[in-house]
């Protein structure tokens, strides 16, 4: 009778447990913030059918910068298409990448689970494909009720304008996603780029980490450390988030002194440019790095050390989406630039999926924290020199190949090499 029930127990066991392992993953929770697309049932005449072009007759400047940015193909975006079609295609994906109802083929009248992703739609007969090809549009940040929301509240726009009290509002609808679920132990948020922020606010930085910065930034640059944000002991919680201070404006939109329409007044206004791990420019900025020969420790060998730290990112690095990943190479090489040793490290948030969701480790770098990697030269080695190579990764190799991503262009990029020649010249320089 006793074996009975538990022969039963693991059974029931195992069939749970196979049902974690093929269920649909919902890796977040969808948030009433954007469960529902935006209503543009209110448009005045003047905005036409809301289309980035309708602005672009007026606002010229700001429409060339948004073109060249990812927010212009958050739907066309091939990574996003293949990873969406791979996912089932769900009508919740649409909800951020192609915000406005004009975007959507569908209307949402309701949800059918607690958690919202099963939604009941009906055909949506305002559907316009051109707009959806816009992806996050002017319109997904600018356009609510009715009106266009702006920072400036004073110009003479012939559109209805709303005040935001801070620019940052606008990047929070889509940029926070909540992972809090009963099968779900997230650290940070699956794009927790807001929670990394809140949290490094919350901590000085350790005098370990510290002594590292001083190896590393010149004296000027040390000053800036930890001064750049308010430190406001917020709750960590989205509701306790100091919108103003996550700073996302200011380092992703640059300031520029121009007109906002053709021969209007000169303002201050920011650029739509909104850089990220697509630019190998802007993860530099991320970055401050160097490699360099230590002080000996034993007798013939030489120690080589790279340093790199956050010092250009209030949130982590990488941060969003957890695919990125940076990779630190170390090399030994030879007269004929043969690799002879190779050490590597990931530097990565590492997430296990099923059958519950873990946040293993993650060894990204929050803002101020410095990372060391040594590399030891053997004295018998026929070495000539020493290299060490960062690259930026976009999204693994192995999930290229399991949802089947044709990439047109590269899924990884150099941010930093250098080779230092192992010549006596060079040693004598350095002790
Ligand atoms: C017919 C021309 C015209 C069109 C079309 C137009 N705008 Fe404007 N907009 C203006 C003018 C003029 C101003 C005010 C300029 C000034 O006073 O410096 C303005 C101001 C603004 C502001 C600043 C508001 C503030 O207080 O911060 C924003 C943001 C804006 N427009 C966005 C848009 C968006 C987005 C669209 C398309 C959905 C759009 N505009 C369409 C002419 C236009
Ligand atoms: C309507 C939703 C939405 C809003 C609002 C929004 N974003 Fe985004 N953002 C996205 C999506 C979706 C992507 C990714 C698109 C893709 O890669 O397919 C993205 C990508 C980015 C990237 C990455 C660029 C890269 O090269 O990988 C940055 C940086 C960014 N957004 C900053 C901002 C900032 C700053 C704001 C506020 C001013 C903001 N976003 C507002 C949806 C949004
Ligand atoms: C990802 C969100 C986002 C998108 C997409 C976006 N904007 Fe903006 N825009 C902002 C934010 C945030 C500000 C306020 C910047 C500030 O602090 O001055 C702004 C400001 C403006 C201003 C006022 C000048 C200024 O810098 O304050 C104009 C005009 C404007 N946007 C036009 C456009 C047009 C036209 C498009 C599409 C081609 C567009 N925006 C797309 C977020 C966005
Ligand atoms: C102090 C400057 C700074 C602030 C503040 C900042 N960022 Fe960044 N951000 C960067 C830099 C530099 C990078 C490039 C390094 C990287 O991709 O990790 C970056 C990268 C990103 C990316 C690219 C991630 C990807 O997957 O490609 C996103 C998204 C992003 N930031 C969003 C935000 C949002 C949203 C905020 C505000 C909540 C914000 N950032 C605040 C400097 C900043
Ligand atoms: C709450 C808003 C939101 C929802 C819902 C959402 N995304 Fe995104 N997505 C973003 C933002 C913001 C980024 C870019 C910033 C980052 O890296 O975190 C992004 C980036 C991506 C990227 C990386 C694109 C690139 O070029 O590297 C893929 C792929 C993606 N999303 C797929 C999906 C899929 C599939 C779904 C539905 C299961 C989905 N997204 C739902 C906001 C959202």
């Amino acid at each position: 009778m006793k074996r009975r029930l538990l022969v039963v127990m693991l059974l029931l066991l195992a069939g749970f447990l196979a049902w974690r392992f093929i269920r649909p993953m919902n890796i977040f929770v969808v948030d009433d913030r954007f469960a529902w697309p935006v209503d543009t049932t209110q448009t005045p005449e003047v905005l036409g059918n809301l289309s980035a072009g309708e602005c672009a007759a007026c606002h010229q400047t700001f429409y060339d910068e948004w073109r060249t940015t990812i927010h212009s193909q958050a739907w066309t975006d091939p990574y996003f298409q293949t990873d969406w079609q791979f996912d089932n295609a769900q009508h919740i994906c649409r909800l951020c990448h192609t915000p406005l109802d004009r975007q959507q083929p569908h209307k949402v009248l309701g949800y059918r689970d607690k958690d919202k992703w099963d939604p009941i739609l009906e055909d949506n007969p305002d559907f316009s494909p051109e707009l959806q090809h816009q992806g996050v549009t002017c319109a997904a940040c600018h356009y609510r009720d009715g009106k266009i929301v702006g920072v400036l509240d004073n110009t003479h726009a012939p559109h209805p304008v709303r005040k935001l009290e801070s620019p940052n509002e606008v990047c929070v609808r889509c940029h926070i996603v909540e992972g809090e679920r009963w099968d779900a132990f997230f650290r940070f948020p699956p794009c927790g780029t807001v929670a990394e922020i809140t949290r490094t606010q919350q901590q000085t930085p350790s005098s370990e980490a510290l002594q590292k910065l001083t190896q590393l930034l010149t004296p000027e640059q040390f000053k800036q450390v930890g001064q750049q944000e308010t430190r406001k002991g917020t709750s960590g919680e989205i509701a306790g988030v100091d919108i103003a201070s996550l700073g996302c404006v200011q380092c992703h939109m640059p300031l520029a002194k121009r007109p906002l329409v053709k021969g209007g007044v000169v303002r201050n206004t920011r650029q739509h440019l909104w850089r990220g791990g697509h630019d190998p420019e802007m993860v530099k900025k991320a970055l401050t790095i160097a490699f360099a020969e230590v002080k000996q420790t034993e007798e013939d060998t030489r120690v080589f050390q790279l340093t790199l730290a956050n010092t250009g990112a209030a949130h982590y690095v990488p941060t969003g989406t957890p695919d990125r990943y940076l990779m630190v190479h170390l090399r030994l090489l030879d007269k004929q630039n043969k690799v002879l040793d190779e050490r590597h490290y990931t530097i990565k948030r590492t997430v296990m999926w099923r059958p519950f969701i873990v946040d293993l480790w993650d060894t990204r770098l929050p803002r101020w924290q410095a990372r060391q990697y040594r590399l030891e030269v053997p004295a018998n080695s026929n070495a000539v020199k020493v290299e060490a190579e960062i690259r930026y990764h976009l999204l693994a190799e192995s999930r290229r190949k399991r949802i089947d991503y044709k990439n047109t262009t590269p899924i990884h990029y150099e941010v930093f090499r250098k080779q230092i020649p192992l010549d006596a010249g060079a040693r004598k320089g350095a002790l």
